[in-house]
């Protein structure tokens, strides 16, 4: 298993290009089974996640080509599989993602239960809740899952939970049922609109998305399309945080400022310097001596995204004075903290709260990633300990990090993979 070696380095100088946003690319990924003409994928992160996903598409039948950098070609209009095997559903619980399109294409579907993973249990209660209230029977045995619908016929659905993945799966459900699909509560996040965006260019007709109210008009057939996928609010944060922890001065470019505005707000009343050009396509981070404690509170969008919490814990734990985290989407997502007591830092856990009192200065010692966020915040720990931190299971940051290593060495930061 490979690791990082992270030295400790001077301020952060310089800009960052953010890559495609993995949260956007899976979905919309899995969107492409919709369509039954050549699709056009642009800026799509190279990730571990993004190749899984796309070994789902093939095995389902669709034909997926890497043509250049971030570029991929898929056409799904000889999909004939309806089951998604366990072993990739294991590999990545998004793969769950193709059961609504599935249901849509061959009114049937069939897929090992998702597993939970380090954060959480990861339910998919509201999925199901969903595709019932479309028509969908739904089986479950052995592990399995399956979902069978002669026809889908659109219905008013509420979330109890905003869930990302319950409102996309949902959406990809409703595109062809027989009138009219409401989802009430529906979760509001960019890659929600990123996605209603590309089905509508695939021929879909979706009102609403990036509000808590979706309504999908039932249409008979999706075509192809071309689209972008939109930068990566999660890897623009965790750089601007890198900026902030390391006292530095760091541009992320190839940004959307609109979906970043609870992180700049965050930084500011951390102390930091924040720039926003005029079309906010670029924000400037100059780190402004040591942190202030802020409070933080992680809500569905618009809040401050839990995908951002570790990462900000991290910076909280070199601040002057106490802040208190409070984590209320996931019922586990402190794995990162023993990882950053390990490195000096004082932390802790009451409950859903973390309460972080800052230190002068964080030390190396050997760390684990136990997800994908909390080993971005191992890395950014790691810039300002004294010494050589040496992070583990690394697989974790690959899954949503394309090239982590160049873009901070870009930045003058010193990370090796061993
Ligand atoms: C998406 O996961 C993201 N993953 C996560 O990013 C992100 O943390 C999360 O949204 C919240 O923003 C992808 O987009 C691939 P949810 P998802 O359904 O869809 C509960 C990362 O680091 N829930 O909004 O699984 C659930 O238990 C990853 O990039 C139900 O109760 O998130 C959780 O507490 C981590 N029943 C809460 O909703 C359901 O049926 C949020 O889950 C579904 C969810």
């Amino acid at each position: 298993m490979s690791k990082f070696l992270v030295e400790k380095c001077p301020p952060l100088r310089g800009t960052v290009r953010i890559s495609g946003a993995k949260n956007s690319a899976l979905p919309i990924l899995a969107a492409s089974l919709l369509g039954t003409e050549d699709i056009i994928l642009e800026d799509v992160p190279r990730l571990k996640d993004v190749e899984v996903m796309c070994e789902v598409l093939s095995y389902l039948g669709a034909k997926v080509e890497f043509l250049d950098k971030g570029i991929i070609r898929i056409n799904s209009k000889d999909i004939n599989n309806y089951e998604t095997p366990y072993e990739l559903m294991s590999k990545m619980r998004a793969s769950f993602l193709v059961m609504g399109p599935l249901l849509t294409r061959l009114g049937k579907t069939k897929t090992s239960l998702p597993g939970g993973c380090a954060i959480g249990t990861r339910p998919i209660d509201l999925h199901l809740k969903g595709f019932r209230a479309l028509g969908a029977e739904i089986d479950v045995n052995h592990g399995n899952i399956g979902a069978y619908a002669e026809k889908l016929v659109g219905d008013r659905i509420y979330l109890d939970f905003p869930s990302v993945g319950a409102t996309e799966n949902i959406m990809m459900a409703a595109v062809m049922a027989e009138g009219e699909t409401i989802i009430d509560n529906a979760a509001m996040e960019p890659e929600i609109v990123d996605l209603s965006n590309f089905l509508n260019k695939l021929g879909a007709d979706i009102k609403g998305a990036g509000t808590s109210s979706i309504r999908i008009k039932g249409v008979k057939e999706l075509g192809g399309a071309t689209h972008s996928i939109i930068p990566d609010r999660i890897e623009a944060g965790t750089f601007m945080v890198a900026a902030a922890i390391t006292k530095g001065d760091v541009t992320v470019e190839n940004v959307i400022s609109s979906h970043i505005k609870p992180i700049i707000a965050k930084l500011r009343e951390a102390g930091c310097v924040i720039i926003e050009n005029e079309n906010g396509d670029k924000v400037r981070v100059i780190g402004n001596g040591r942190p202030k404690a802020v409070d933080i509170k992680t809500l569905p969008y618009p809040g401050f995204p839990t995908d951002m919490q570790a990462q900000f814990m991290a910076l909280m734990s070199i601040s002057k004075g106490t802040s208190v985290i409070i984590e209320t989407v996931f019922e586990n997502r402190f794995m990162h903290v023993d990882e950053l007591k390990r490195m000096g830092a004082d932390i802790k856990i009451d409950g859903r709260s973390a309460i972080i009192q800052g230190v002068e200065s964080l030390m190396s010692a050997p760390v684990k990633a136990t997800d994908l966020r909390a080993g971005a915040a191992l890395v950014l720990a790691g810039l300002v300990s004294d010494g050589v931190t040496e992070i583990g299971d690394i697989h974790h940051i690959d899954r949503g990090y394309e090239n982590i290593e160049e873009k901070f060495a870009k930045l003058g930061a010193k990370i090796k993979r061993v």
